[in-house]
């Protein structure tokens, strides 16, 4: 099968090449998924997950993409859930071989039916940002309706769905981003506008709930403006920033097949808005992923035309 494979952890994406690989094989509690869609976080290459086993063994080459659509062409021994042919979408283990590959062998436990009138490009790019910011605001960060939460990179693959998400469940929404996002996430459900690049993060006031993406220096700023009982949730890997009476949670997201149901279903009504940035082909994928001006939003890549 056609895959991108990178050998290299310091060339980042530079280091992707489009190579033959063998075709996986499905192992107890599998599927093999012909991937129709994949999607990768542009800074997958710097988690320690995309080079090693979960025992630490170095894996490279590595197929990078955690982000899939596609449809089941093989059961391993004892998996249930799912059925040869069904269009199905969600995440690979990050430990293993990735979906920039025609095929990918996955746990079928990981992975969600994918409606009819969902395309496959649209999948890929949900199953991350959305379970990250369901996880996020309601299982870490106990969102409320009625609550101030501060969601930074609101403009994002994350931030966006974080925006949506807590407008819905009722909460009242700060996103921030560059001054060039501001229109898109007032028009996402955010309330007011934080431009982080003039802005001064401490005019927020007080809040119940910070989504931070960021990390450093923005995710320790932020601990000052969470409320007594408030919680900062953080994406961005462990950090020291701390509010001085609230909670400060890091977190990974796990794949859940009935959160991956509420996405989609969110989709599907047109309540849940997916930021695609680009959508190449697979044999494209390497330039795709080292484009010559930043493109804001998802790089999906079209395995199958
Ligand atoms: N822990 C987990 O489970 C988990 C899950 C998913 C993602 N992540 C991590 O979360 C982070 C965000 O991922 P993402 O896919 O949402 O990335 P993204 O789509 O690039 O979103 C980041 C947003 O922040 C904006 N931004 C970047 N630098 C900024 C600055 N200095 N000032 C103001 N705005 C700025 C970006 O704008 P531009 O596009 O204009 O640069 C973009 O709108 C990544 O590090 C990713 O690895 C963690």
């Amino acid at each position: 099968m056609k895959a991108i494979v990178v050998t290299d952890q310091t060339a980042g994406t530079a280091g992707m090449t489009l190579v033959d690989r063998p075709e996986p094989v499905a192992a107890i509690n599998d599927v093999v998924v012909q991937v129709h869609a994949s999607g990768f976080t542009w800074d997958e290459l710097t988690w320690p997950s995309t080079w090693t086993d979960r025992l630490g063994r170095d894996r490279a080459p590595v197929i990078p993409g955690q982000e899939l659509a596609g449809v089941v062409i093989a059961l391993g021994y004892g998996t249930t859930g799912l059925s040869l042919g069904q269009r199905v979408f969600g995440l690979t283990d990050s430990y293993r071989s990735g979906t920039l590959a025609e095929y990918v062998a996955v746990e079928a436990r990981n992975l969600a039916p994918l409606p009819a009138d969902v395309d496959f490009t649209v999948g890929a790019s949900v199953a991350m940002p959305g379970l990250t910011a369901w996880q996020g605001l309601f299982e870490h960060g106990r969102l409320q309706a009625g609550q101030n939460v501060l969601v930074h990179g609101a403009a994002g693959a994350v931030g966006s769905m974080v925006t949506q998400l807590a407008r819905e469940a009722g909460a009242y929404v700060i996103g921030t981003g560059r001054g060039s996002h501001r229109q898109r996430v007032l028009e996402l459900g955010a309330r007011e506008f934080l431009d982080l690049e003039n802005d001064a993060l401490e005019d927020v006031g007080s809040v119940d709930l910070v989504f931070d993406v960021f990390g450093g220096d923005i995710a320790k700023r932020s601990a000052g403006v969470v409320r007594r009982g408030g919680t900062l949730v953080t994406i961005a890997g462990p950090t020291e920033a701390r509010p001085a009476d609230g909670l400060a949670i890091d977190f990974v997201l796990v794949p859940d097949r009935a959160q991956l149901g509420e996405i989609v279903q969110r989709v599907r009504d047109g309540r849940l808005w997916t930021n695609i940035g680009n959508i190449s082909a697979l044999d494209d994928a390497v330039a795709a992923f080292n484009p010559t001006k930043r493109i804001s939003g998802k790089t999906i890549i079209r395995v199958r035309p």
